[in-house]
């Protein structure tokens, strides 16, 4: 059975390099279990059914229970980037999703107080100068 063509959620999208470089490959030690199937077919079924898409899976189990190697088998079977984020006490949902920062032209950032440029200068990405 060849998972990637029958799990693949998005086989249109074209990854770049590098996303295609975190996509898991399965070692030949890998055991596909129960559950990695039912859940493949879930979030397939899902995919494009709006609210009912399956974007969070919660997996509770000992430590090494095969938590981990789950999310890359999904990795490997859906066609998407595996990667991972460690959490932290005072973790916002920016650290994971980004965050929308301000951007001025030069000739409306020059009109402002110093002290405003200066916040804005600290925020906004770096921009050649012209
Ligand atoms: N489906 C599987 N097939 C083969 N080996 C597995 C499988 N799931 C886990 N393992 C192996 O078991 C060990 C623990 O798995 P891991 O996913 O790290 O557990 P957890 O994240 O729940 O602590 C790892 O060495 C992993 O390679
Ligand atoms: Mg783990």
């Amino acid at each position: 059975m060849n998972f990637q063509e029958q799990y693949a959620v998005s086989p249109a999208r074209q990854l770049t390099e590098i996303e295609q470089g975190l996509v898991w490959k399965k070692p030949a030690s890998h055991k596909v279990s129960e559950e990695e199937l039912r859940i493949c077919n879930e979030i397939k079924r899902n995919w494009n059914r709006g609210e009912m898409k399956i974007a969070n899976i919660l997996l509770e189990g000992d430590a090494g229970s095969g938590k981990t190697q789950l999310a890359k088998a999904l990795s490997a079977n859906l066609g998407l980037p595996y990667t991972k984020v460690t959490c932290f006490a005072d973790m916002d949902k920016s650290d994971i999703i980004g965050a929308i920062l301000p951007v001025i032209s030069s000739v409306q950032l020059e009109k402002l107080e110093p002290s405003e440029q200066a916040v804005l200068q600290a925020l906004m990405p770096r921009q050649g100068s012209h």
